[in-house]
Parts: structure tokens; sequence; C-alpha cells
């Protein structure tokens, strides 16, 4: 047991989903994995463990923004010996010609956090995700035809009354979208030698007003939620 999380050392696969929503990461292993089971409710950020296609996967909720993220994430590798983190969330387009419901993967995450400069004597720390989990998701996006930008995005501390001079700066440097957690994971899995990655799907746009359906979301959702497992298994 840890501070946050309920569950007995083994409890966890190696291979972590990891959705902000718990409610998310029920409806997952509910709907992708086989004998799943619920490992922990701490404040009810669920956590289960089942199977994919033979191979043992756990999911669970990280909640909203960097501290929270970071919390799980640690106790995670720590305490559980997680070793590969996929991050699903959904994001803010930025990149004008991105759509909603397209899918971002994050190969970089610049941040409004100190967090990063914390870890790193006050510089500024290249957030990447690990480069052959990277290179699963490229080619499991590829070989399923699925409409995914590779980019930077950007990891904010605010989701409300953001910095005005901070959407054109990040539309000159070619930053696809905004999210609230992709820099920490990726500077925690950095520090403790495991793996990350952040796949996301835009549900909001900042520069454009578009509305999708429920069903939308949910088959744009069930698209992300596969291309990650595909990943992770890989
Ligand atoms: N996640 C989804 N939409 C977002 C936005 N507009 N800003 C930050 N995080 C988000």
């Amino acid at each position: 047991m840890t501070p946050h999380i309920n569950a007995n050392v083994g409890d966890f696969a190696e291979l972590v989903l990891f959705p902000g929503d718990p409610l998310r990461a029920e409806y997952i292993a509910n709907a992708f994995l086989e004998d799943a089971v619920q490992v922990t409710d701490v404040r009810n950020m669920l956590g289960f463990t089942g199977y994919y296609q033979g191979h043992r996967v756990s999911v669970m909720g990280h909640g909203m923004g960097i501290p929270s993220i970071s919390i799980y994430a640690e106790e995670l590798i720590r305490h559980y010996g997680v070793k590969r983190l996929i991050r699903i969330g959904s994001c803010g387009g930025v990149a004008d010609d991105l759509k909603l419901r397209d899918l971002v993967v994050a190969t970089g995450a610049g941040t409004a956090s100190l967090t990063n400069r914390t870890r790193f004597a006050g510089y500024d720390y290249a957030a990447v995700p690990d480069f052959e989990l990277t290179a699963a998701c490229y080619q499991q996006a590829k070989q399923r035809d699925l409409n995914a930008r590779f980019g930077n995005v950007f990891t904010n501390d605010l989701f409300y009354g953001r910095d005005a001079a901070l959407l054109p700066a990040m539309q000159r440097m070619g930053v696809l979208a905004v999210e609230m957690e992709a820099a920490a994971l990726y500077a925690i899995a950095a520090e403790q030698r495991v793996q990350a990655l952040t796949i996301l799907t835009v549900s909001d746009h900042l520069l454009h007003t578009e509305e999708t359906s429920a069903d939308e979301r949910q088959s744009s959702f069930n698209e992300m939620v596969e291309l990650a497992l595909a990943t992770g298994v890989a």
C-alpha cells in the first residue's frame, strides 16, 4: 500500500494505461480487458488489472494536472514496479488544421509548471516520451490508417485564464495542442528509467468552435484506447 493506492505489490501489470478520469479506467477495464479485477479505490481513483490479447495490462485514473499525475506515477513506478505508462487523455487543439477527435501523440512537452525545473537544477528539461514506445505507436497508427499527428504539446497548469501571449507563441512554435500532464509524466519516467507516452484526442479547439456528438466522442476514445493497447503490448 502507498498513501494513495491500496493495492498489494504484484497487483499491477508492468503496462499501465493512464486516463485522467477513473470512470474511464473502469470503462476500459470492462470494455477492453478480460478477467479484469479492481485493485485500488483510494479517493475513488480506481485501478484495474486484466488481460488484453493474453498480455497482463492495468488501467488506472491519474486525475487532473501535474500534482495529481505525479503522485500516481511515482507510486506506481516506485512501489508497484510499473515499467510502461501510456497516458490517454484529451487536449485542446492549437494547430489550425487539427480537427475535433483527431489523435495527437505528444513527442515533446513544454510546460508552464516549475516542477521539471525543480527536478533539473533550474534549467529547462526537454520532456520527451520513450522512443521505442513512440515508434511502436507510429507503426500501429499507420497500420490502422488513423489520423494521428505526432508533435509537440504544451502542458499547462491553468485550464482557465491562460496567458494571452501563450496562444500566438504556441502557434509560432508549431505546438499542436495543450493538455495538463505529459511534461511531468515524461520527466518522472526518465528519472525512474521507465517508459512513458501520451496519446490524446482533441476535445476542443482554442481557435475554432466546433461540436461533436457523444457517440463521436466515444468512438474516437475507443480508437485511442485500441492504439494505446496495441502500442503497449507491441
Ligand atoms: N484538455 C482538453 N482541453 C484542454 C484545454 N483546452 N486546455 C488544457 N487541457 C485540456
